[in-house]
Parts: C-alpha cells; structure tokens; sequence
C-alpha cells in the first residue's frame, strides 16, 4: 500500500495573491511563492494547498476561472507552475490545487457562447439559463440567493437585443453555476484533473464540493438568506449537498486512483452535520474533508468537544481520517474570533464573525497559541491557513475603497467581506510592505498591511522561543517525530467541565484550558510544549495549553 501521507499531513494553505511578491507589482506570485519554499519546509509542515491560480478576472479572487489548464499571468506561466511542483517535491513538500467546478467566469468561451447562442442553443445547456417569471419574465425563476447576497439569478440581454432570459449563479453574477446534468462537464472536469496530474499535483482542494447538484425542477426555497458558512437547513435542499453529487466524485476518485502515486481529494463542503460529511469520505470517494465545526466552535470547551467528537466518530464510521482547519480565506482569522466574548452556540455566518469587534488581540493570540496545540495533537490531518503561524489577526479597518472582496457590493454595503483576511504576509523589516515585496517593488501591497504587524513578521519572530512561528515549529517538530500524534485516536480523560484533556497513546496528553483559573499540570508529567509558561506552582494558565509526556496510567492523569 503507497504511503497514506495525506491521513496525517499537515498543509499550509498559501492565498497566492497574498503570500510573496516575486516581481514588485505588491501581488503574490509564483515566483514569490518558490522563493519562500525554503520557509515552508523549515516550518514542518508536508504539504502546500494553493488557492485558484488560474486565468481570472478575480472577481472573486479567482474562483471565477476562465481558464482550468492555465496561470494567470499575474500569478506566472503554467512552465513556472510546473518548476514549483518539482521544486516543492525537492523540499519534500506535496502540492495540492484547487478545482472550482461548480461555476466558471462569466468570461470563460463556455459562457460567452452560451450568451450568444441564445435561448435554447446547445452553448446555454452548459449552465443552467431559464425563463423568468411574471409579465414578460421580469421575476427572476426562483426565489434562491446568493451566498455573497442579492438574487442568485441575472437577466441577461439576447442577441437580438431585448431582456431574455435568466441564469444561476450560488456566487457573484460573475459566476454562473454549471449544469451538471450535462455529460460535457463531467468529462471536461475528468479531464482537466488529469491534466494537472499528469503535472505533478499531488491533489485538489475541491470548492463548494457539495454544490454542484440541483434539484431538477429548482423549487423555491422559501427563505431569504444564505451565507457561505451556512449549511442546508433542511434534508433535501435543492442546491447545497444533494446525492447526485457523489457519484461525481466516485468518476473523480477512479481518475486519481489510474496513478501509482496517491493523488488526493479534499472537500469543501459546508454540509448540515458530520454524519451528512462522512458521505463525502466513503470508499471510492474522496480522501478528505474539512470539519468545519471546529472552525465554527466557539473557544469554549463543551463546543469544542462535541465538535471534534462528532468529528471524529463521523469520519471513524467510513475509515477516513479527520481534517482539521481554524482558519482559512473565507472567515475571520481565528486571532480574533477568539479574542472577544465567546457565544454560547457556534458561528453561523460570516457577518456573525464580523459584527464582534473590538478584538482584544493579546487575548486571541492567547487563545490562539493553545488552539495550535489542541488541532495539531488531535488525531487526522490539519490544515494551516498562511499567516496563522505569524499570529496576524483579522485586519478590520480596511479602507471601504480598497475593499474587493464581492461580499461588500453584492451585500449593499452592509458586510465587509473577507478582506481583512487576505492581507499581504509581512516577512520582515520595520514598514510596509514588510519584504512582501522585492525593494525594487513598483506597486505597494494589494491591501494595506497594518503597521503593528512589524512585531509579526517571520523575521522578528525567527529565533524568539516565545513567538508563535516558534511555537508552530516546535509543534510541527514534535508532531513529526512523536509516535502517538498524527493518524489515529484518542482517549478522552476526566477533567472539570471547562478543560479538555486527552491521551494519545503511547505516552502523550494534550491539556487545554479554557476555565479562567490555573490548573495543576499532574504530577509525573514532562511538560513537551506548552503554549504559555506554567504558574510558578507548575499551573496551566487559563487559555493555555500543554503537551506532556506521560509514563504511568494516563486515566489517572487529569
Ligand atoms: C469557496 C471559496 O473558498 C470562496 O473563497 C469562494 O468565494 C467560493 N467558494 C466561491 O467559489
Ligand atoms: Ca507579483
């Protein structure tokens, strides 16, 4: 059996636009992103994921693709895409891409023929175009919205010039949503996998996995809002997580299997619970799929708890191993979501996250530093979103005219969007752009970079034991090297209400604190990592954490 690396990796999700700018015009870049591959791999972790790189017109930060077997020229050429594969592979790090298939660009030849082809032309079978309603067709066909606010439907003008008909978009208008009733997508997206297998990528992240099905008669839903965080409301939904969709992804999984070396699938899927996730992980289908109920936790221990138990006896059931996330480029960095008054259910939308500022940064980086501790000991594989290794924060005073995210139109002003997550890396130096771009640079960074973040960069941070880098290198270190931590699972211990313990055998116990007291470290325990020092009475602070090498009985450990 070839080595199941993807069960425990550990990947570093690199927003491209956001992470290193080779050639100074303040955008990330391939180039950019090569020249810090040294940097990743001294980090510990065995995979990249990098977001979109395709042609776009970045509407939507290039989930809106215009082109699948291409790079943006921005971001490079497909040549330089293929020197990062190899050069990553050098590094000892595998590559994972991102497929967008449940929509295109609005620009991409599939879309422009079928708006020139007309009503009822072969073109518009591609996508899912219909007659609207009312006088003259004036309503649009159904009452779905879009995530990012607004009808998901636009009228478009026909070639004769006059309103014609209506088309789905579960995202911006510029991303219409494709049919996939039709055997022409299907082989298409069969298709361009393989041809970025065939390049050396070792997977795909797969967005909106659970999307791209609809009910065929795409019946009203009845409500008034969506929202990328919120899962179906209901068994049955006619857009989000319907049953067609995995036998797309069994097509999917015997075009990785026809490699010798393990090619991967890991699932966006924003879905109604575990067990409705673990769908997605059945043999034959996909490798992986973020649990995105840690991420929505809140830093409070019963939620915490539930959401990894549930996890982990949801993806137990198929034989697939747990995916793990905190943060990523759709949410509010975990920094500050944990740095302010934790609600006693878990987040539910984007706006939600956005509504709770201010952030008391010290306490979230806190907060911040023992979550990195619990995710990275749990069993499965985990995912780091860039940045988080840093400690940044979401950036929450950008200025309204430099916002670009779709959200803060399409929402009439009323959501800032996901910006403030997607600020340019700082890497080092005492001013912006903080090395993210070359000193030759012509442009400054896409997004302003807060000045604070000069204590932030991977510079100041190299070499003091107390930085987060350095707590996510020695993490990462641990990790790699201890016998009970990756794949596998793990022994709940007693312990008061609000902390978590647990045993991963041989030998190991995670500790978490979110009471606001110390608590004793048991005794006989070596203390590995702890995300704050211990009390001088050898006390785990409150919102701390601690991994400890344990000899005797751990049941008698908390
Ligand atoms: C999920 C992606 O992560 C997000 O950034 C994007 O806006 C939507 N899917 C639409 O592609
Ligand atoms: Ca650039």
């Amino acid at each position: 059996m070839p080595d199941q690396w993807w069960r425990d990796a550990v990947v570093y999700q690199v927003y491209l636009r956001s992470f290193a700018d080779g050639n100074g015009d303040g955008i990330g870049d391939l180039t950019g992103l090569r020249a810090r591959l040294q940097y990743l791999a001294g980090l510990g972790i065995d995979a990249i994921w990098v977001n979109p790189w395709y042609p776009s017109p970045m509407v939507d930060g290039g989930y809106d693709v215009t082109d699948y077997r291409a790079i943006d020229p921005v971001f490079g050429t497909l040549a330089e895409a293929e020197t990062l594969i190899q050069e990553a592979h050098r590094h000892g790090l595998r590559v994972l891409a991102d497929i967008v298939p449940n929509h295109t660009s609005d620009r991409h030849p599939w879309f422009q023929a079928a708006l020139a082809g007309g009503p009822g032309s072969l073109p518009r079978q591609r996508y899912i175009f219909r007659p609207g309603r009312g006088d003259d067709g004036h309503l649009p066909p159904n009452d779905w919205r879009s995530v990012f606010g607004s009808p998901a439907w636009t009228r478009v003008t026909e070639p004769d010039g006059h309103p014609g008909e209506w088309y789905l978009h579960l995202f911006s208008a510029e991303q219409p949503d494709l049919n996939w009733d039709h055997p022409e997508i299907r082989a298409e997206f069969e298709s361009i996998l393989r041809f970025w297998f065939d390049r050396g990528v070792d997977g795909f992240r797969i967005d909106v996995a659970h999307g791209l099905v609809k009910a065929p008669d795409l019946p009203d839903l009845g409500i008034d809002n969506e929202d990328i965080l919120a899962p179906p409301d209901r068994p049955g939904h006619p857009h989000w997580d319907r049953d067609g969709v995995h036998e797309i992804y069994r097509g999917w999984r015997a075009v990785a299997d026809a490699y010798p070396e393990p090619r991967v699938f890991v699932a966006e899927a924003w879905v109604e619970s575990s067990g409705r996730l673990a769908r997605y992980l059945q043999p034959g289908e996909l490798h992986a799929a973020f649990a995105f109920d840690l991420l929505r936790a809140p830093w409070r221990a019963p939620w915490l708890r539930s959401a990894i138990e549930e996890s982990l006896a949801a993806v137990a059931s198929v034989g697939a191993p747990a995916t793990w996330v905190l943060s990523n480029h759709d949410v509010v960095r975990h920094v500050s979501r944990y740095g302010r008054p934790q609600p006693d259910r878990p987040l539910q939308s984007l706006a939600e996250m956005l509504a709770e500022a201010p952030t008391d940064i010290d306490l979230g980086q806190r907060r911040a530093r023992a979550a990195a501790l619990l995710m990275l000991a749990l069993p499965g594989s985990a995912y780091l979103y860039q940045g988080e290794e840093l400690g940044l924060w979401e950036v929450e005073d950008l200025p309204e005219e430099l916002l670009q995210d779709p959200v803060w139109e399409r929402s009439g002003h009323r959501e800032r969007g996901r910006d403030g997550a997607r600020v340019p890396l700082p890497w080092s130096g005492d001013t912006p752009p903080f090395g993210f771009s070359p000193s030759t640079a012509t442009a400054p960074p896409w997004l302003p970079q807060p000045e604070a973040w000069k204590r932030f960069t991977a510079a100041a941070q190299r070499g003091d034991p107390e930085s987060m880098l350095e707590l996510y290198r020695a993490a990462l270190r641990i990790r790699r090297r201890h016998p009970a931590l990756g794949d596998r699972t793990l022994r709940w211990l007693d312990a008061p209400p609000d902390m978590l313990a647990f045993a991963r055998d041989p030998g190991f116990l995670c500790l978490v604190n979110l009471s606001t007291q110390p608590v004793p470290v048991p005794a006989g325990a070596r203390v590995l990592l702890a995300s704050s020092p211990l009390t001088a009475g050898r006390a785990l602070p409150a919102d701390a954490a601690a991994w400890l090498a344990w000899s005797a009985k751990p049941d008698e450990a908390a």
